[in-house]
């Protein structure tokens, strides 16, 4: 007779015969670093994540190095905005000096950049606009600028979330012919329009002063052109690609996994962080199961590489086990 049961019958057995596992390399922990003193902010939607100025970032980085996952993505929030994102292609910027203040303390921590201007422009939108329009070839230079400075400051790989039509070709030319051939792109490929967002605009500050981004983000129910998205983002140079948010898109890690054979990268982003904290502290539900099922869910759909706002309780809880 047939029984599956045989191989589940203890830990061990289980164990040996498991798809998927977690390890700690696939995590990649986001940062929030604001321009100032002093500052340990807690993010109120979402519980454990806070802003940092450099001068309290230490405790949290010797953690993110202490954890063993793979490393950092930063987000900074400059205290000047305007309509040209000024402060995110200054050299002297919040986002360059925390990386140079990463590098310094810790050379070996792998630091990722978002490349976006909604953080930087005084209307929120991750482009140029021309009143209510948001401008795609207008805004490549400034994000190709951007991207040089942040990767001089010492970046290891510069991620563009901006979803602007042609910016990873831009990108990769300016590091190109700036000296910074080395760099890689991870490319925000298939980022979907997306309500899980939410809570990261509180974090960052980003939010959009009027509209909304459904002109340059992804519509939600399209799969196929995810891949279109994917595909040409390889064609112009990337080389990671990834899908956002996560577990509402399992189906395009898959079918992006299936067609290409590049590192996958994905986001479990603020607001299914978000919503799992909440319900835990609750107590309706069991927290460290929830965030374990989550994450192999989307290791199983194909990703190689999480990038989770869960990334330090998942390593603690992996070490656990062990
Ligand atoms: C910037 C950016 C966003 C996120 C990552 N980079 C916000 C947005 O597009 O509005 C979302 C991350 C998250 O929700 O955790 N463009
Ligand atoms: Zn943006």
């Amino acid at each position: 007779m047939r029984r599956f049961r045989r191989l589940r019958v203890n830990p061990a057995m289980r164990k040996m015969v498991r798809e998927t596992r977690l390890d700690k390399s696939d995590f990649i922990y986001p940062i929030f670093v604001a321009e100032g003193e002093n500052i340990k902010t807690p993010v109120p939607s979402m519980p454990g994540v806070y802003q940092y100025s450099i001068d309290r970032l230490d405790g949290i980085l010797s953690e993110i190095c202490d954890s063993k996952i793979s490393g950092l993505l930063i987000f900074g929030i400059p205290a000047h905005k305007d309509e040209c994102a000024t402060s995110a292609y200054d050299d002297n910027g919040i986002t360059q000096n925390a990386i140079r203040y990463i590098k310094s303390k810790y050379p070996e921590m792998l630091v990722i950049a978002d490349v976006c201007l909604c953080e930087y422009t005084s209307h929120g939108h991750c482009g140029m606009i021309c009143g209510e329009k948001i401008l795609n070839d207008e805004t490549l230079p400034l994000l190709a600028k951007m991207a040089v400075s942040l990767a001089k400051a010492g970046a290891d790989i510069i991620a563009p979330s901006d979803m602007m039509d042609g910016r990873v070709a831009a990108i990769r030319s300016a590091l190109d012919e700036n000296g910074l051939a080395d760099t890689p792109i991870m490319s925000y490929s298939a980022k979907f329009a997306s309500g899980y967002y939410s809570p990261f605009r509180d974090a960052a500050d980003s939010a959009p002063s009027f509209g909304d981004r459904k002109t340059y983000q992804m519509d939600c129910a399209n799969g196929r052109e995810a891949l279109r998205e994917i595909a040409d983002d390889i064609d112009e140079g990337a080389d990671m690609v990834m899908v956002k948010p996560a577990l509402a898109y399992l189906d395009i890690l898959r079918a992006a996994r299936d067609n290409f054979d590049l590192p996958l990268v994905a986001y479990n982003v603020s607001g299914e962080y978000s919503m799992v904290k909440a319900a835990a502290q609750n107590g309706w539900i069991d927290e460290k199961r929830i965030v374990m099922e989550n994450l192999i869910a989307v290791k199983r759909a194909g990703a190689d590489i999480i990038i989770t706002y869960h990334a330090l309780d998942a390593a603690k809880w992996l070490e656990e086990e062990q």
